[in-house]
């Protein structure tokens, strides 16, 4: 035995090999990607950049980083009812995903924004720089994005998710006034809504409603607002009762679409826990950027199909986009009581949803990738030459496999597909990162980062 050997194996320290002594890494950094995505900001970024934007490092010297003081200060209240998954969940996520307005509404196949930061660093995007996310589900590249000083561009073919992104952007900076008022009258607010927006299955009827005059002018005044908003610019009071009502109502949506998930707790109480929640994030991220003083790029939500960008042509510094895995999520079952209080037509959504085409599984898969070879042209079109188009997209191969009747593992992944069609359109794979998805592993076992950079133009 080697005994000398090992201590002095042990005398070593693998993050002082990997970083200056002066950098210090962000707490529960557990997975190798998040490792080499710091390894990466750290050949990149300068030190003022450290500070102000890096997602994997907590200190310079004696200096916080703005990641680090963003995601901690005084934890999240949760309600004294949330569960204990919920509780653990934001306990553990601290600095993936449980700060700014990332939490607002649990979307499906959500990024972890703290990996969407990284990224960016890594892509080399800069302050002023402009970012496009072409299907950006909830809008966490945007929020990100701004939060960096990034300009950037969020395409959706829902309007659900366009109202929703909207909505988390516009609660970093909004007057909370307003909503903390509604909450001391959330019965009467609840009941505006479920009146209006339809009745979640489990709708529990609120016992005792005071009507005070404060809670519903919000909603008088908007509704007045929403009629004449195509033809007048909005006031800057018009524009803060429109941003108090869409706060309230993404937690309205948010507590029907948890009740119809759920037979546990009755809308109602859900309603309240969520609106606290709600709130108690927007006013930490709030009150950290104004300890900062930080200034916030602009995010521009656009509803559109990524098959056809009304972009023009090398006009955006870097891309990044999670498209749906192939058929394994149907976006618009899962949001189809938003879907329908908005009014939206599903089945006309339904023909340009990429994923969601088709009859049959083989015909889906067929189209599929048909509409993905579309979105990666319109990527290599739109961004300029040289940049990076990121791609995170996980491996359904064990539903594929299904499909054509053939072991998963005789299916080609995603990401190979997905790197075979951006070689075609001229954007070259420069690295591949993965990392384990951790809950649903029957359907997805890994999830891959792709860069490609624009090499042909
Ligand atoms: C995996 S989700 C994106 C989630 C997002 N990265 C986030 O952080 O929330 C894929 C998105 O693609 C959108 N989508 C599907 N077909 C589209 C199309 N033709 N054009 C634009 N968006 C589309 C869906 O509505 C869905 O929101």
């Amino acid at each position: 035995m080697n005994s000398e050997k090992v201590v002095n194996a042990f005398s070593q320290d693998l993050t002082r090999k990997l970083f200056p002594r002066d950098r210090r890494l962000i707490p529960h950094l557990n997975d190798i990607y998040e490792l080499e995505l710091a390894f990466y900001e750290n050949l990149i970024l300068s030190d003022a950049e450290i500070i102000r934007n890096s997602a994997y490092f907590a200190q310079l010297g004696d200096k916080y980083t703005h990641h680090f003081l963003m995601c901690t200060g005084e934890s999240l209240k949760l309600p004294d009812h949330s569960s204990s998954r919920l509780k653990s969940f934001f306990e553990k996520n601290i600095f993936r995903t449980a700060y700014a307005t990332h939490g607002l509404f649990p979307y499906r196949g959500k990024f972890h924004p703290q990996m969407i930061k990284g990224l960016m660093n890594v892509m080399g995007l800069k302050p002023g720089d402009t970012v496009l996310d072409p299907m950006m589900g909830s809008g966490t590249v945007l929020i990100e994005a701004s939060l960096m000083g990034i300009k950037s561009i969020g395409i959706d073919a829902s309007p659900f998710c366009c109202f929703m992104t909207q909505t988390k952007l516009d609660a970093i900076t909004m007057s909370l006034a307003r909503a903390k008022g509604a909450l001391t009258n959330y019965e009467e607010v609840f009941t505006y809504f479920q009146k209006r927006v339809g009745q979640p299955k489990s709708g529990s009827k609120p016992s005792r409603i005071k009507t005070t005059k404060e809670a519903m002018s919000v909603m008088e005044e908007t509704a007045a607002y929403l009629t004449k908003r195509d033809h007048h610019a909005l006031t800057q009071r018009e524009q803060g009762t429109l941003n108090t009502y869409q706060f309230l109502l993404l937690a309205y949506l948010d507590s029907a679409g948890y009740a119809e998930r759920s037979a546990r707790k009755l809308p109602l109480a859900q309603f309240r826990a969520i609106l606290e929640r709600y709130l108690f994030v927007a006013e930490k991220i709030q009150n950290v950027l104004a300890g900062l003083e930080m200034t916030l790029a602009p995010a521009e939500v656009l509803e559109g199909d990524a098959r056809s960008l009304s972009l023009d042509d090398n006009s955006t510094d870097g891309i990044i986009f999670s498209p749906p895995y192939s058929f394994a999520v149907d976006y618009l079952a899962n949001d189809s009581f938003h879907l329908n209080f908005m009014g939206i037509d599903s089945d006309a959504l339904r023909e340009i949803m990429i994923g969601l085409r088709g009859r049959a599984l083989s015909e889906k898969y067929r189209l599929y990738r048909e509409d993905m070879g579309r979105v990666l042209a319109e990527c290599a079109r739109v961004l300029r030459p040289d940049c990076f188009c990121t791609i995170i997209v996980g491996t359904n191969n064990n539903q594929l496999g299904k499909v054509f009747g053939v072991s998963p593992d005789a299916v080609q992944g995603l990401h190979e597909i997905l790197i075979d069609m951006g070689a075609g359109c001229g954007l070259k794979p420069v690295k591949v990162l993965s990392r384990p998805i951790i809950g649903i592993s029957n359907t997805m076992r890994r999830e891959y980062i792709l860069i490609l950079q624009k090499t042909a133009y």
